[in-house]
């Protein structure tokens, strides 16, 4: 039996608002004990009991680590020439996803599975403990099988995302991509994931084409995700919660219908502050969201395109600065809330019988995150007690 203890704990966001003050549940001068790397106590430090292994946090917040729901971290290349372009006023589309396409295709399984581990190891330092990771820019039944692989080595929340956009050498006959996905891509993908998603937009699936995308997932088990409302206001967050996704993400342009629907729902809004941040697009209107009683997260996004970032932290910033969460709203986002994302019930919250996935801030409050923006708060990170 390991048993690792945390004290003198200054601020300890729980994000469970039953352990404690607000939705943070925040205990002040608190400590923490974990056995066998599974929370096993949570109180005062002045009851700090006898541990094999001690942390003293010298009175420094301790969040959970962040749940980042929404990556996609399989690829080649990069888009820097169509990040400056579009920085003097060339608008983001859709139709940029292919060169990526074409660079994932020309790129060996070891060298994607090596990107992905060096966003892995990225997203880590800076408090990731739980990712998702897509496919998406492999869009033939191989290439999506093996970009599955790939994010297989990285994390166990894999998402089939072979309807990201119809291949250039499909353009002229787009239901026929879509059959393919339905079919043999799926046949060949849905063993080596999780979760399917499908990117409900002008220039990428329409509702029909992602009804019956959603459809052939969910037969195969898999749980079901959607980009939907990114770039126009479609039926796509609608579509989403009528097929019972456990998220639907981005939700930039939203109208009332929608906020309803997912109010409604138990379909949690993944929002992705980055890819605002990085197109130069309006913010995804969270407030709107929050105060109608829908469960948000936060995440990154992280893609070569759209939001090529693995900071939390900086989503975290963004949350509060431009979509007018609170940071104690924002930190639970990116914790609890990306649990409830991708369902799971063992990491995002510090309590008794949840992961110990941890992470020590060189700050004595998670409100600096927001407050200082920029800077490399996460000093310390520990997964299952363990540090990483
Ligand atoms: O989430 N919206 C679709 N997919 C990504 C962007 C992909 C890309 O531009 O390469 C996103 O923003
Ligand atoms: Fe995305």
């Amino acid at each position: 039996m390991s048993v690792v203890g945390w004290t003198n704990i200054g601020e300890l966001c729980t994000a469970d608002p039953t352990l404690g003050e607000g939705q943070l549940g925040i205990v002040r001068d608190a400590a923490l004990v974990a056995v066998d790397g599974r929370v096993a106590w949570i109180g005062l430090a002045a009851e700090f009991p006898d541990v094999d292994i001690a942390h003293d946090m010298g009175g420094a917040a301790v969040l959970p680590g962040f749940v980042d729901a929404h990556m996609h971290p399989v690829f080649a290349g990069d888009r820097a020439a169509e990040f400056d372009a579009r920085m003097t006023g060339t608008p983001y589309s859709a139709g940029g996803i292919r060169t990526t396409v074409a660079a994932t295709r020309a790129a060996s399984e070891e060298q994607l599975a090596a990107n992905a581990a060096r966003l892995a190891a990225e997203a880590l330092r800076q408090g990731t403990t739980t990712l998702e990771a897509k496919s998406g820019y492999g869009l033939t039944v191989e290439d999506e099988r093996r970009s599955l692989v790939a994010a297989g080595t990285v994390t166990d929340e894999t998402t089939f995302l072979g309807a990201h956009v119809v291949p250039a050498e499909y353009a002229d006959r787009p239901d026929d991509y879509v059959d393919l996905v339905c079919g043999a891509m799926l046949d060949a993908c849905a063993p080596h994931a999780r979760w399917a998603d499908v990117f409900i937009e002008r220039g990428a699936f329409d509702v029909d084409q992602a009804r019956r995308i959603l459809e052939a997932a969910k037969v195969r088990g898999l749980g079901l995700r959607a980009h939907a409302n990114q770039l126009t206001q479609g039926a796509g967050v609608r579509l989403a919660v009528e097929m019972g996704a456990a998220s639907v993400d981005h939700c930039t342009h939203l109208g009332d219908d929608d906020i309803e629907a997912l109010a409604s729902s138990g379909t949690v809004a993944t929002l992705v502050p980055g890819a605002e941040f990085s197109t130069r697009s309006t913010y995804a209107p969270a407030r709107r969201l929050l105060d109608a009683g829908v469960t948000v997260a936060i995440a990154s996004d992280c893609n070569p395109g759209s939001s090529y970032t693995t900071s939390m932290p900086l989503m975290v910033a963004l949350a509060v600065r431009e979509m007018g969460l609170s940071p104690a709203e924002a930190v639970w986002a990116a914790t609890a809330g990306g649990a409830a994302s991708l369902q799971r019930d063992d990491v995002g919250v510090i309590a008794p019988g949840r992961r110990a996935d941890i992470i020590g801030l060189g700050a004595p409050s998670h409100v600096h995150l927001a407050y200082r923006p920029g800077v490399p708060l996460v000093s310390r990170v520990w997964r299952a007690a363990a540090s990483v």
